[in-house]
């Protein structure tokens, strides 16, 4: 699904960035990924995505 319709960012995209470059925060995502680069309607779904698969990382590392 597509979460950035002027940069055409998946939610995909998000989550890799997440486990391949180890990003936690917008800021970060941003030096990877041009999310809300133009209109930012999207960088409210980025953060919620970005924050869903944070969590999902930490507890997936606490069960391990
Ligand atoms: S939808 Fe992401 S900058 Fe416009």
């Amino acid at each position: 699904m597509y979460v950035c319709l002027c940069n055409a960012v998946s939610d995909k995209t998000i989550r890799n960035a997440v486990h391949q470059r180890h990003v936690r925060s917008i800021r970060e995502l941003r030096n990877f990924v041009p999310v809300g680069s133009d209109c930012g309607k999207c960088i409210r779904q980025a953060r919620e995505i970005l924050n869903e698969e944070i969590s999902l990382l930490l507890s997936i590392n606490n069960v391990a």
